[in-house]
């Protein structure tokens, strides 16, 4: 079968096009025949640090969703033409996160990914699709949504009259922003281009700041808000927007701290944390189980995954150039 490596010696693209034999499920597990696999921010992390860490020669990517073509010996979980998509780490079934999944990850130094015609899994770690859902549609979930739904709803309890802060209109934004439409709360998305921010309007955004033309968002959105804040934040900069978004969070509000885009380690002024009453949520994505939950959600509210664009699976490397380009909106997916 046909699938990508990630290889420090391959040049910018960090990428090589091999032919590998199409993997066999044993007891407890099945194979998926991929149709689209689907790329987060983590992606281009990892190619950074290909060449190290056993990343080399492992398949890239951790989401992704086909059909399932063959069933081990024992199975009676899942069928033959059964429609799935991966959990992102594949050990995290139910119940609280323990530091041993970790390394079940998918697409990372110790796991396989999904940028392959073929993957086996075991048949815990997949979640069957929402009829409403294309292949490309469901790819884009694992990660990025699962995420979204873990911190905002399952940890955050987001609901009717809160007040969402977005950052960027990248993939775990625009799910949290369109979490928070279909929950009847209200949101504030920020980007660095009106163009997107009108966009994010069409998707239901109340408030939109461009934090290019207006880097002191945080005294913006406090304006917007009649000095309220938002009682729930997707904190996805890190070190560059921690400070803005610890001045933006309501009383009693949550930061759902996710992301790396400036950088790791932010080192906020956590003062205002314990004058607003505020939480911080951590979130690593998410398990089987959240998965499932945010699912049923997705078919309640006939939600789609805003797609961006779709590559070919000759053109992976541009499909990771894309999303480094950041010029996106929404999800990047590779077709197989
Ligand atoms: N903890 C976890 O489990 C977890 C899970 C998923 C993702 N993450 C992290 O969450 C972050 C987002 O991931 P993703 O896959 O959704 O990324 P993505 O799709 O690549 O989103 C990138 C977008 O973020 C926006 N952005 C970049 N710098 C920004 C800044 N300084 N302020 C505000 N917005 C900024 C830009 O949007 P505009 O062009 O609109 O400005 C950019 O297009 C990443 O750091 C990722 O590693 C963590």
């Amino acid at each position: 079968m046909k699938a990508y490596h990630v290889n420090g010696h391959a040049g910018a693209g960090r990428l090589v096009r091999v032919d590998v034999r199409k993997p066999e499920p044993g007891n407890g597990e099945v194979r998926i025949r991929v149709e689209a696999a689907s790329l987060n921010y983590r992606d281009l992390i990892i190619l950074d640090r290909a060449g190290q860490d056993g990343l080399d020669g492992r398949i890239p990517l951790s989401d992704g969703a086909g059909v399932v073509d063959a069933v081990g010996p024992d199975v009676v979980q899942w069928q033959v033409g059964d429609r799935v998509a991966a959990s992102f780490f594949r050990d995290w079934v139910s119940g609280p996160f323990k530091a041993q999944y970790v390394a079940s990850a998918l697409g990372g130094s110790t796991m396989d990914g999904m940028l392959a015609e073929h993957v086996v899994l075991p048949v815990t770690a997949v979640v069957a699709v929402p009829e409403h859902l294309t292949s490309i549609e469901a790819a884009t979930l694992p990660c990025a949504a699962v995420t979204a739904w873990h911190g905002l709803v399952t940890r955050g309890g987001m609901g009717q009259g809160d007040t969402l802060l977005v950052q960027g209109t990248g993939g775990v934004a625009l799910f949290g922003l369109q979490f928070a439409t279909a929950l009847g709360a209200r949101a504030i998305v920020i980007s660095s281009s009106d163009e997107k921010l009108a966009r994010a309007k069409a998707l239901g955004a109340a408030i939109l700041i461009n934090y290019r033309t207006t880097p002191d968002w945080d005294v913006a959105l406090m304006t917007a808000t009649d000095g309220q804040g938002a009682s729930h934040i997707l904190e996805l900069g890190g070190p560059g927007t921690y400070d803005r978004s610890m001045r933006s969070v309501a009383s009693g509000g949550k930061i759902v701290q996710i992301g790396v885009l400036t950088g790791f380690g932010p080192k906020p002024d956590l003062a205002r944390l314990q004058w607003e009453n505020a939480d911080i949520i951590g979130v690593t994505v998410g398990s089987v189980d959240h998965f499932t939950a945010m699912n049923r959600f997705l078919i309640d509210h006939a939600i789609h995954p805003i797609v961006d664009r779709v590559f070919g699976f000759d053109e992976a490397p541009e499909a990771f150039a894309h999303l480094r380009s950041g010029s996106h909106f929404g999800k990047i997916v590779v077709k197989l």
